[in-house]
């Protein structure tokens, strides 16, 4: 499928497993020019290298941690104008009891799930609206729109990134730039793996 989008620059936060390297796959089959985050090199360099066989595409792969400052002035200073952002992680958590959750646990959820992505958009958008084309992705959660107790560290900090991107769009949606949220339901990956092998 052509979908127009060769040679524009797309920044993958959060793609070396899962629904982003999905994300990923989709962008390299499109021919664009890539760069994809994860802290963990190792899977990093491997997804880059399968990725770069199966499309020919041209990929950079960047190690950081993209909810940390010091992790998104990495990613910053190697792509700092992309056209296309797709934002992910792994899945927070599992809750127990609402009570139990503290507040190191908050903030450690809000800084990756919330605050990384309105960052990254506070950082990119101002190039996109003045190239009159952009497009952003958030991979968020079902648990935004369908609260569950269990998931109450994935859930909230989605329903505020819903808030505010739709915000934000409204105001850039007359330059070409779009901001979209997926909302998934439960999908076989890595992080969902890892999650339901310790219940198990
Ligand atoms: N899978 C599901 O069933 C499901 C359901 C509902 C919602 N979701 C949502 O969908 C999104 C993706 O989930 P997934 O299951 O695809 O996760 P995953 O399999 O764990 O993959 C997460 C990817 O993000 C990277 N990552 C995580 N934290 C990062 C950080 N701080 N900085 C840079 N890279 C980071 C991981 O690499 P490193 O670990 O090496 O950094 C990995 O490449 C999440 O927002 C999740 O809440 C998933």
């Amino acid at each position: 499928m052509d979908l127009g989008i060769t040679g524009k620059i797309a920044l993958v936060n959060g793609g070396s497993a899962g629904l982003g390297r999905g994300a990923a796959l989709a962008l390299a089959k499109e021919k664009t020019e890539l760069f994809i985050t994860a802290r963990g090199e190792e899977r990093l360099h491997k997804t880059c290298e399968e990725l770069v066989r199966e499309t020919g595409a041209n990929i950079t792969p960047i190690v950081a941690d993209h909810s940390s400052d010091e992790g998104r002035e990495t990613v910053l200073s190697i792509c700092p104008n992309p056209d296309i952002l797709v934002a992910t992680c792994s899945p927070p958590p599992f809750s127990g009891d609402f009570r139990t959750v503290g507040r190191a646990e908050w903030e450690e959820a809000l800084s990756l799930t919330l605050l990384s992505p309105v960052e990254f958009i506070k950082s990119v958008i101002d190039g996109m609206v003045e190239r009159k084309w952009g497009r952003i992705v958030n991979i968020a959660t079902g648990a935004a729109k369908y609260p569950a107790a269990m998931r109450v560290l994935s859930g909230p900090p989605r329903a505020a990134l819903v808030n505010y991107t739709v915000a934000v769009a409204k105001q850039v949606a007359k330059h070409g730039v779009t901001i979209n949220n997926i909302l998934p339901g439960m999908h076989h990956t890595d992080g969902i793996r890892g999650m339901f092998d310790g219940q198990a």
